[in-house]
C-alpha cells in the first residue's frame, strides 16, 4: 500500500503530468467548463456586462476551482494583427494602431529578457514570466539563428524570429485571468459570479432592442424556445482556428530534452511543489518561432509571419502512443508504429501551426434548446493554400534540425518511419507532408471570429468597434469571437486585451 506522503506526491505528479502533456485533456474539459456570467445593476462600475437588470442573484459561489482551458502562453501581440480591426470610418475606433499594445501591456508585470518599455510593463495585474526550467530553448533558438531566424522579442515587431516561450505564470504556477483580475475583486457588491449557469435568453425591450438582462438556468430543464430574429447578423460564421501537427520525432544523441520516464523523479516533484521550479514548471513547450511562408511572400506579406513553430522539448516516452492516439484521434496501432523508432531514445518534436488560416468554418445552433451543443464545423483545409503553408512549415522544421551546426553536433535527425497511411508517398516529399497533415493534425484550441467586429454597414459584422451588437442597444460581446481575423499566435494575450478594451469602452460609455 502506498504511504501517505508517497500518495500525495503521486497525486501531485499526476496532476502535473496532465498539465504538461495534453492540451486535449483541457479540450475534453470543455464539456464541463462552467461559464462565468457577470451581471451588474450599477452603471457606475467597471464590470458591466449588462446594465439595468434587477435579478435576484446570490453570490455564494466561488470560482477558485474553475478549470483553465488555456496553457497560458503569452505570445505575439504585434500591432499588425490589429490594424485591420474595427474599420476606419470616423467615430470611435480604438482598435487600429498602437493603443491596444500599450493598453494590454500596461496591465502586465513582465519578467523577461526584452525589457523594452514600449512593449512591456511592470507593476500590472498579470504576471508574465519564463518558467525556471528552460530546457532546449537556447539550443533551439541558436539553431534557428543558424538557418536565418534571429532571436528576438516576438511581442514587439513582426518578422521571422525565435524566442523562449513566456507564460502568464507566477513562481512556476499558472497565473490565469481568474487570479489576475477576478479573484482580487470577487467580493464586490455589484459583481455576480455564476458557476454551473447557462444563459438561455437575452431579454430585450423597446423598438431599439434594448438589452435589459438575461435569463439563465443552473441545472434545471428548459422548454423549447421560439427564437425570433431581432437583428439579422452573421453570428457563427467566420469561425477561424489554428490547426497544427507535430513534426518529428527528431532524434538526438544527447539527453537535451525532458524524458518523463527518467526525469519525473521525486526530487523533480518536490522541487516544483516547494519552489515552483524544475521540469514541472514548464508545459513542455520551451520556445516558439514565427516564419513567413512563400504563400505570404507571394501576397506581399513578407513582414507578416503565417507559420508558428513551438518546440516540444520532450522525448517520446512510454505512454506517448496512448496519449497521441487519444489527442489525434488515431488508432493506437498507428501511433505505436509511428513512434516506435523514437522510444527509448532522446528526442523532441516541433509543433507546426497554421498561424493565418484561409479556411473558415462555422458554428450553428442545433435546434432551439440553449443547452443543446451546437454544430461546430471548423472546415480545416477547405482552402488548399492552408496545406501549402503547413507543408512548407514542416520542411522548415526539418531543415532547422538537419542543417544547423548546433543540431548537427547533436546528430539531430528526423526519424525514418513514414506516417502510417502516407507510406505510398515519397518520404518527406510535399505530397507526403500534405498527407501527413491531413491524417495527423490537431486544433491548438484557438477558435474565434464568430461575432466579428466591423463597420456597422458591413454584412460580415456582428459587433461594431465598441463591441455593441449591431441592431441592438445595451448589448456587447466581449470575448475572442469578436476577432475579425485570428491573430498570428496564441490568442490568450489578445483575448485578455479584448477584455481590457471592453472594460475601458464600458467605463467611458457610462462616464459620458
Ligand atoms: C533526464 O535524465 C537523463 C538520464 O538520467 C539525464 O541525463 C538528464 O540530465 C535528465 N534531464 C533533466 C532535465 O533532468
Ligand atoms: C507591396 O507592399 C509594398 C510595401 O508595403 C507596397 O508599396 C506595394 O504597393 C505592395 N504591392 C502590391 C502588389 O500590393
Amino acid at each position: 500500500m502506498a504511504s501517505f506522503p508517497g500518495l500525495v506526491l503521486t497525486i501531485i505528479a499526476v496532476i502535473n503530468i496532465i498539465q504538461i502533456f495534453s492540451s486535449s485533456v483541457w479540450a475534453a474539459k470543455e464539456d464541463t467548463y462552467e461559464r462565468i456570467l457577470n451581471l451588474k445593476s450599477d452603471p457606475e462600475d467597471d464590470i458591466t456586462i449588462f446594465g439595468g437588470n434587477d435579478m435576484d442573484l446570490d453570490t455564494t459561489f466561488r470560482p477558485e476551482d474553475l478549470p483553465t482551458l488555456c496553457r497560458n502562453f503569452y505570445a505575439a501581440l504585434p500591432k499588425r494583427n490589429f490594424n485591420p480591426w474595427g474599420g476606419k470610418r470616423g467615430g470611435f475606433n480604438p482598435w487600429g494602431g498602437k493603443r491596444q499594445l500599450t493598453n494590454t501591456e500596461s496591465t502586465n508585470n513582465y519578467h523577461g529578457e526584452w525589457d523594452n518599455e514600449r512593449f512591456h510593463a511592470h507593476g500590472g495585474y498579470l504576471e508574465v514570466e519564463q518558467p525556471s526550467y528552460k530546457g532546449m530553448e537556447e539550443t533551439y533558438c541558436k539553431a534557428a539563428e543558424e538557418v536565418g531566424v534571429p532571436r528576438l522579442d516576438l511581442n514587439a515587431e513582426f518578422m521571422e524570429g525565435c524566442s523562449p516561450i513566456y507564460y502568464t505564470q507566477k513562481n512556476g504556477r499558472r497565473y490565469d485571468t481568474y487570479h489576475a483580475f477576478l479573484k482580487p475583486i470577487q467580493d464586490r457588491q455589484n459583481l455576480f459570479i455564476r458557476k454551473y449557469s447557462h444563459v438561455t435568453k437575452i431579454l430585450f425591450q423597446g423598438a431599439q432592442n434594448y438589452a435589459v438582462g438575461v435569463e439563465y438556468i443552473r441545472h434545471e430543464d428548459l422548454e423549447s424556445l421560439q427564437i425570433k430574429v431581432l437583428a439579422d447578423r452573421p453570428v457563427g460564421k467566420n469561425l477561424q482556428d489554428h490547426v497544427s501537427s507535430l513534426i518529428g520525432p527528431f532524434i538526438v544523441d544527447e539527453p537535451i530534452s525532458v524524458d518523463l520516464d527518467k526525469n519525473l523523479t521525486v526530487s523533480a516533484v518536490l522541487s516544483f511543489a516547494k519552489r515552483g521550479e524544475g521540469i514541472l514548471s514548464s508545459s513542455g513547450i520551451q520556445a516558439t518561432s514565427f516564419l513567413v511562408s512563400e504563400v505570404a511572400k507571394s501576397r506581399n506579406q513578407s513582414d507578416w509571419p503565417d507559420i508558428q513553430h513551438m518546440l516540444l522539448g520532450k522525448s517520446v516516452n512510454r505512454q506517448a502512443d496512448v496519449q497521441y492516439s487519444r489527442n489525434y484521434n488515431t488508432r493506437l496501432e498507428v501511433m505505436e508504429k509511428f513512434l516506435k523508432e523514437a522510444k527509448g531514445k532522446h528526442s523532441f518534436q516541433i509543433m507546426n501551426i497554421l498561424a493565418r488560416p484561409f479556411s473558415k468554418g462555422q458554428i450553428k445552433l442545433d435546434g432551439t434548446d440553449p443547452l443543446r451543443s451546437p454544430h461546430l464545423d471548423p472546415n480545416y483545409f477547405e482552402n488548399g493554400l492552408d496545406l501549402n503553408v503547413l507543408v512548407e512549415g514542416a520542411k522548415r522544421a526539418v531543415d532547422l534540425v538537419e542543417n544547423s551546426p548546433t543540431f548537427q553536433a547533436l546528430n539531430g535527425r528526423l526519424h525514418k518511419i513514414a506516417f502510417p497511411g502516407c507510406e505510398h508517398f515519397s518520404f518527406r516529399s510535399d505530397d507526403y507532408w500534405e498527407c501527413y497533415h491531413r491524417h495527423y493534425s490537431l486544433t491548438v484550441h484557438h477558435p474565434c471570429g464568430t461575432c466579428a467586429m466591423g463597420k456597422t454597414d458591413s454584412p460580415d459584422a456582428v459587433v461594431d468597434s465598441q463591441l455593441r451588437v449591431i441592431g441592438t442597444k445595451n448589448l456587447r460581446v466581449i470575448d475572442a469571437s469578436i476577432m475579425p481575423h485570428l491573430t498570428t499566435g496564441n490568442i490568450h494575450a489578445p483575448t485578455i486585451m479584448i477584455a481590457e478594451m471592453g472594460a475601458d469602452i464600458i467605463k467611458s460609455t457610462w462616464n459620458e
